[in-house]
């Protein structure tokens, strides 16, 4: 991801950007270094949340805003959670442990909250947005597989299993000649240092 997106030319009168490989949970930045901070989508992912908070925290400046997005534990995950439940489903072996796991990909807006108040970071507020996410066709929408963090996986299996993983997607998704919209929730918390 990092070197796609070092790759990509920078738009005209845009800042340059420096892309640094890192733990979250032990940046490699000064103290007091940024102005904001951005988070979307990665915290669910880190296997030490309460140290990657602490460390956006460590590297911003007094009265930065940070904004952390998760999927919303109190809502359906959106496609993700077809796709594992059908990997699941037809005994995939996961890539990673709880890669099928909708609850893995999802953090509840109290305990969003908690983690950034036990961070340090004030002001605390955490929105739940939703956005609809539509494809013309159940057939497309289940293709976007292949654009996913399982895209490889499914590619590597066999041709028959890999023609039952997309049917059963397309059947999860439901056949409609008005396309497939898909709901997803995010949990937006937003905290000053
Ligand atoms: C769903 S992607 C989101 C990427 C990007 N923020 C975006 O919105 O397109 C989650 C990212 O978190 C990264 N990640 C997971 N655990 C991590 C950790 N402990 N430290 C740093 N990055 C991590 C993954 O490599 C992946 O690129």
């Amino acid at each position: 991801m990092l070197a796609l997106a070092a790759a990509r030319p920078a738009a005209a009168g845009a800042a340059p950007i420096e892309f640094l490989a890192c733990p979250a949970s032990e940046i490699d930045a000064l103290d007091d270094r940024f102005d904001a901070v951005l988070c979307q989508h990665g915290l669910q992912f880190f296997t030490d949340k309460q140290a990657a908070v602490l460390e956006m925290r460590r590297v911003a400046r007094p009265g930065a805003i940070a904004v952390m997005s998760t999927w919303a534990a109190e809502r359906p995950l959106g496609l993700f959670a077809p796709m594992g439940e059908t990997l699941a489903e037809l005994g995939v072996a996961e890539p990673y442990p709880r890669a099928f796991d909708a609850d893995s990909y999802r953090l509840g807006a109290g305990d969003l909250a908690d983690l950034l108040r036990a961070s340090g970071w004030r002001d605390v507020r955490v929105q739940t947005v939703e956005l609809d996410a539509t494809w013309d066709s159940a057939e497309q929408a289940a293709d976007t597989v292949t654009g996913t963090p399982f895209g490889p996986l499914v590619s590597a299996l066999p041709a028959e299993l890999q023609e039952q993983v997309r049917a059963r997607l397309i059947t999860k998704l439901g056949r409609s000649t008005d396309g497939v919209t898909v709901r997803t929730a995010s949990n937006i918390a937003r905290g000053v240092k």
